[in-house]
């Protein structure tokens, strides 16, 4: 998480204490379950119901304080929603939310996307949901990436037939840069939407997304599903996502939102049109 969430964690915030109130809703070992989710977290949805597994298994990859898997967890009863995050005061809080809302259909994981093949078997999950994933936008820090073809050619090994890859950001820099990915790791668009909240006013908001959209931000949502795979996928992208920016002083004074995290790559590129525009005014 950035600087400016973990500058509003309360004074009396101590991660182990939280870690272990919550535990109940914490997996600290998901590799025991890879191939059984379903079944090994099923606890039942109520008297009638056929029992003994969940429908299907869904991943948050990178799910913060956990607000989407909790709300989406509880429309749909019959789903098991894995809500993953490397960050341990993110874990802390989602099993907090998690815990208080009784459900039984949400399991937080401790956990790197980077390992998800070792976390669930073949076939294993309906839908990875990347929910305003770190973009990462230096091209050093590329390889970190959720939203990249390298771990789109990882997901296609846990996905379902079918199974599709739900990715949401405010930024249009990572936006662009996904769709390099999505046919560099052979998956095709099935819905795509450069205002998901006026599109899609339905589905449940993270706090990235209630957050930022209310700054102003527009939601850029893609859903993909694995198509045949490359022979050898290579990655042929220009990979900083500054590149992704337009690069002339009208556009980008244009621009009335800056993407979280790359307000400073903006306000350097206008400062750059900027002096370039001037300077060729003066010859
Ligand atoms: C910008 S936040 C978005 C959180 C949440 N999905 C939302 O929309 O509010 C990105 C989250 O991804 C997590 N993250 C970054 N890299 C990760 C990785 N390799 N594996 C799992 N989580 C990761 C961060 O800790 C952070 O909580």
């Amino acid at each position: 998480m950035p600087h400016a969430l973990h500058a509003r964690l309360p004074k009396n915030f101590v991660l182990e204490e939280r870690l272990e109130r919550y535990a109940d809703a914490i997996e600290l070992t998901p590799e025991r379950w890879r191939g059984r989710w379903a079944e090994a977290c099923w606890r039942g949805i109520g008297a009638g119901a056929e029992a003994g597994r969940y429908r299907e298994v869904r991943l948050d990859l990178g799910c913060g304080k956990g607000a989407f898997a909790v709300e989406a967890a509880r429309r749909e009863p019959d789903v098991l929603f894995v809500a993953m995050d490397a960050e341990p005061i993110c874990v802390a809080y989602a099993a907090q939310r998690v815990c208080e809302s009784g459900l039984p259909n949400v399991v937080v994981v401790p956990g790197t996307g980077m390992r998800i093949r070792e976390f669930f078997s073949p076939g294993e999950l309906a839908r990875i949901y990347l929910n305003f994933p770190t973009p990462f936008p230096r091209k050093r820090d590329a390889h970190l990436r959720m939203a990249s073809m390298e771990r789109l050619m990882d997901f296609r090994d846990v996905l379902v037939t079918g199974g599709e890859v739900s990715f949401k950001t405010d930024s249009q820099p990572l936006f662009d840069f996904m769709l390099t990915q999505v046919p560099l790791a052979g998956y095709r668009i099935v819905r795509e939407s450069r205002d998901a909240r006026a599109d899609f006013p339905d589905e449940p908001a993270s706090e990235y997304e209630e957050r930022l959209s209310a700054q102003g931000a527009k939601v850029l949502s893609l859903a993909v599903v694995p198509g045949p795979a490359p022979e050898h996928a290579e990655q042929t992208a220009e990979l900083s996502l500054a590149a992704y920016l337009p690069q002339d002083l009208a556009s980008l004074e244009e621009i009335s939102y800056a993407p979280h995290g790359m307000q400073a790559t903006v306000a350097n590129l206008r400062n750059r049109a900027e002096r370039l525009s001037s300077r060729s005014a003066g010859r």
